[in-house]
């Protein structure tokens, strides 16, 4: 069984009377440990079918299920706490909180679980030391370079070793090595730690790194084989 499977998934959106439809009945299967890369025009869907994987948004109609959790179904809290354990989001613009260190900020999602200061210190320290930043601990977000905050957005969101890795166009503002060596980190997040990660991306080289490269155009996929294509 897939990890992450949508039949005929839908988010709709009134717009006084009419009615856009950023996700159009969209069938996906999507295994366990793959790495995808999602591309598409602006306006597609992307960001849209990112945010249901990743329980912050909930579908219009069709089913969304997850590890065999049906996402839909789950109360507000019961989604709260599911996306706690099994998800962790890396934004474009890093989303860090400026008035905490690269420490706090890896630390912030551990404060939703049940751990000592001292578990939550071993874990902070691990996720530190994946993405190499040791020696920048206590920096804020405003001393540090951009791929550096992205390493730390990268730290926070694996640091409760979630299932599932969304990112949303994690390369996007940054400079081509920095790219690269974000890529780099999120290759091994995947084939290293065995994460799921499902990749927004815009950029051709970012997406040849993924496994799997799905086209988003108007709320559906084109062009993958098991697609399901208008008509
Ligand atoms: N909460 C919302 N309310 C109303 N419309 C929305 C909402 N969220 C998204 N939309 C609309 O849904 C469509 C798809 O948006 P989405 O953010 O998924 O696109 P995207 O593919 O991520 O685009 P981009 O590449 O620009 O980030 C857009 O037309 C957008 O305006
Ligand atoms: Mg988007």
């Amino acid at each position: 069984m897939p990890l992450i499977e949508c039949r005929k998934l839908t988010r709709s959106f009134k717009k006084g009377t009419s009615e856009i439809k950023p996700l159009d009945e969209l069938d996906l299967d999507l295994e366990a440990g793959a790495f995808v890369a999602l591309m598409g025009p602006s306006g597609s869907g992307k960001t849209t079918l990112l945010n249901l994987i990743a329980g912050i948004d909930r579908p219009t109609s069709g089913t969304l299920t997850v590890g065999g959790v049906e996402i839909g179904g789950l109360s507000r809290g019961a989604l709260a706490a599911w996306r706690s354990e099994h998800i962790g989001y890396i934004f474009q613009l890093y989303n860090l909180v400026p008035v905490l260190t690269a420490y706090e900020n890896i630390e912030l999602p551990l404060l939703l679980h049940d751990l000592t200061k001292a578990e939550r210190h071993a874990k902070v320290s691990t996720a530190l030391e994946l993405v190499g930043l040791v020696d920048r601990h206590d920096h804020f977000p405003r001393q540090l370079s951009g791929g550096q905050e992205q390493r730390v957005a990268i730290a926070r969101a694996i640091v409760a070793s979630p299932t599932i890795i969304v990112a949303d166009e994690p390369t996007g503002d940054l400079d081509g090595q920095s790219a690269l060596q974000i890529m780099d980190l999120l290759k091994r997040l995947n084939k290293e730690l065995q994460k799921t990660l499902v990749m927004v991306t815009h950029d051709p080289k970012s997406a040849a790194v993924a496994d799997r490269v799905l086209h988003l155009e108007k709320g559906r996929l084109v062009g993958e084989p098991d697609a399901v294509t208008a008509g």
